[in-house]
Formats: structure tokens, C-alpha cells, sequence
């Protein structure tokens, strides 16, 4: 059983995929060819934002959106713990202070009523994460945020396709970043990303940036980078952005049935009524999380643990000083997540045996305790 079975989505889309890419080739205009246009209207329209700036990745997503609102060292940008080390990376690679705020913990995501005591003068941004494809409370975040005139930036990063009250994730705030890596909800053979705004000007400035500062070719404006979309990259994505509602409303309908046949034996995500999740993961908290992880993996069941480590408590990150006992809620849950495979393809067979091998492996884990 795969954890994230792209090969049979591959099986499915591999003719237009394969048409896709060869016009790429023959065409050989692999540096912004027209797919990459293609693309951000089609993503644009998608989530229903003024401008698309297509990217090389979701890390260089994040870094375009802090470079374009000219954030840098001496400011603090505030943002969860509980997420990949991207998030937390950019903002003190572009010489900011990551500023921490505990996670709820029930979505894993920025807790809001946190977050106005964390505001401080320096403050610049603030960056909620969605996780595992849930929107964060945006209305509850961005009215901070308006209150105190800072930008969000949503980290979109695990949840393209996921919708907040109605509206689509990428297009809630100020700029809205995400990834394309393979295994995302949309995902491309390789690294990609994109920023989302409504804003002009914003755009304009992150479509330099991401090309070394260009305002016209071999004229740059500004420091930027290498942060371009390849356009194999983007023909992938145009092939699969055809079939990824039905993919969706299959993540959603596995999600459904994992929830239906596990919510007694364990803590199943909770997901927001205002919300609809891309289901990036399904993730599960178990006690013994270990014991629990070395049953299924003797079953044949892949899992993962999204995340181990605590962004606050990462060697990288000791000169924050933050010692253990800091976000609680962030680092209990980074003890007990646990991932089950997910993805659009998984047969019901799979997700029978996923379920009926995790509800053994507890059983037997408490048996143990209880000897
Ligand atoms: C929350 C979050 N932010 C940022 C990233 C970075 O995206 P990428 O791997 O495309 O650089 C990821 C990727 O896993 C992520 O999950």
C-alpha cells in the first residue's frame, strides 16, 4: 500500500500529461513558456484572485511574499509552531524574528484569541499556516491584523482547494502562498509553488522578484532571485488541474469513511463547520505513538508523522531560546499525530484494512499498558 499513491494517478492522467509535455518539448521553451501563463489564469480563476505568480516551490512562495512586503531583520513576523520548518525558515532567512503563537488543539492551527498579545511594535506580518489542508480562523486573524494594519500572508501550503466559509484558501488575505510538491493536494513532478493576491502592485513586485528583479529583460529593479516555474512544471499541473475537484471530493469522501469507521477508537481530525479541508492529511492522535507506528508498518501500512519536532524547538532555532513548555498545546501534538495514507485513488479494501490494522494496533498497545 502506498502512503500517497501517485503512480495511479499518473496511470490515469498519463496521456494528457505525456501530450502535455511534449509540446513543452518540442516547443523547447522550458523558461516561462506559454503553459506558464496558462497556468496562473487558470489558477487565478480557480480561487478567484486578481493575480497568480507562479514559483518555484512553496518555500519560495513564502520568501517572495515576505521580500514583497519588505520585511527584514530588526521585525517579527508571528506564525504557528506546529508546521513544516519552511515557515518559520523563511521569515529568519530574510533576517526576521519568528514569532511564535500556540495552536489550537483541535485544528492544529494558529489559536486567534493568541494572537493580539503577541503584537508588538515590530511586528511586520502575520503568517497562519493552514494544516493538513484546514484553513485557519482568517476572519478572526485578518481583523487582528486590520486592527493593528499588518498583512497576512496564509501558508497555504498544504491546502489549494480548501475553502473558509465559502471562499477559497489562497484568496483570504493579503497574499496567500502554495505548494506544488508532489505529494500536495496539486501537486507537479518536481518543486513548484504560487502567491495569490488582489493587489496590483503586489503582484507586480512579486512577478520581479521571482526573476531576479526584472523589469525588462537584463534591467533589474530590485533583488530578487531565481523563484520561476519551469514550464514541464506547469503542463503537469494544467493536466491535473482538469481532474482535481473529482480528486478532491474523493479526498474528502475517504476522509468521511476514515472518520465513520474511527472516531470511536481515536481522535479523528475535526474540521470546522465553516470549513472544507483539501485533506492533505488525514491525521489521526494516538497515545504510544511509536509502538502504535511499529505495528502498522509490520502490517504494511505506511504512515507519517507531520510534525516530530515543534518548529520553536528545532536545533536551528535555539537562539530563539525557547525551551520546552513554551507552546504546549503545539508540542503535546507533535508527540501524538499520526497520518494514515490519503489520497483519491485509495480502493475501499485499503482503507478497511487502514483502519481495521490501526484499531488493532491500539487495542494491543493498551493490552500492553494494561498488563
Ligand atoms: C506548511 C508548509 N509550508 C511550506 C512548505 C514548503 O513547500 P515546498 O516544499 O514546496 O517548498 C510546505 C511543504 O511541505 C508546507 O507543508
Amino acid at each position: 500500500m502506498e502512503f500517497i499513491d501517485l503512480k495511479a494517478q499518473y496511470r490515469r492522467l498519463e496521456k494528457s500529461i505525456q501530450t502535455r509535455l511534449n509540446k513543452v518539448m518540442q516547443s523547447a521553451q522550458f523558461i516561462m513558456g506559454p503553459e506558464v501563463e496558462e497556468l496562473e489564469s487558470a489558477l487565478a480563476a480557480r480561487v478567484g484572485a486578481q493575480h497568480c505568480i507562479s514559483c518555484a516551490s512553496g518555500t519560495d512562495a513564502l520568501l517572495l511574499a515576505l521580500m514583497t512586503l519588505g520585511i527584514g531583520s530588526e521585525d517579527e513576523v508571528i506564525t504557528s509552531p506546529f508546521t513544516f520548518i519552511a515557515t518559520g525558515e523563511m521569515i529568519a532567512l530574510i533576517g526576521a524574528k519568528p514569532v511564535f503563537v500556540d495552536i489550537d488543539s483541535r485544528t492544529y492551527n494558529l489559536d486567534p484569541k493568541l494572537l493580539e498579545r503577541a503584537v508588538t511594535s515590530r511586528t511586520r506580518a502575520i503568517m497562519p499556516v493552514a494544516l493538513y489542508g484546514q484553513c485557519a480562523e482568517m476572519d478572526a486573524i485578518n481583523s487582528v491584523a486590520a486592527k493593528h494594519k499588518l498583512p497576512v500572508i496564509e501558508d497555504a501550503a498544504q491546502s489549494f482547494g480548501a475553502t473558509y466559509k465559502g471562499r477559497q484558501s489562497c484568496n483570504l488575505s493579503a497574499i496567500g502562498c502554495t505548494s506544488f510538491f508532489p505529494s500536495k493536494p496539486l501537486g507537479c513532478y518536481g518543486d513548484g509553488g504560487a502567491c495569490f493576491t488582489n493587489d496590483d502592485q503586489l503582484a507586480a513586485i512579486m512577478r520581479q522578484t521571482r526573476n531576479h528583479g526584472q523589469d525588462g529583460r537584463y534591467h533589474h529593479v530590485r533583488l530578487g532571485f531565481n523563484g520561476r516555474l519551469d514550464t514541464m512544471q506547469a503542463a503537469v499541473l494544467l493536466a491535473k488541474l482538469e481532474v482535481f475537484d473529482e480528486e478532491l471530493r474523493c479526498r474528502n469522501e475517504i476522509a468521511q469513511r476514515y472518520s465513520s469507521m474511527l472516531g470511536e477508537a481515536v481522535c479523528v481530525p475535526y474540521i470546522e463547520n465553516h470549513n472544507q479541508s483539501a485533506w492533505a492529511q488525514y491525521t489521526v492522535r494516538v497515545p504510544n505513538r511509536a509502538e502504535v507506528q511499529r505495528s502498522l508498518h509490520e502490517g504494511g501500512i505506511p504512515t507519517a508523522v507531520h510534525y516530530p519536532k515543534p518548529v520553536h524547538l528545532q536545533p536551528v532555532f535555539a537562539n530563539l531560546r525557547l525551551s520546552e513548555g513554551s507552546f504546549p498545546i503545539s508540542e503535546k501534538a507533535s508527540e501524538e499525530v499520526l497520518s494514515l495514507p490519503m489520497h483519491p485513488y485509495m480502493s475501499q479494501s485499503d482503507l478497511a484494512n487502514v483502519a481495521n490494522a490501526l484499531r488493532n494496533a491500539l487495542n494491543s498497545v493498551v493490552s500492553l499498558e494494561l498488563r
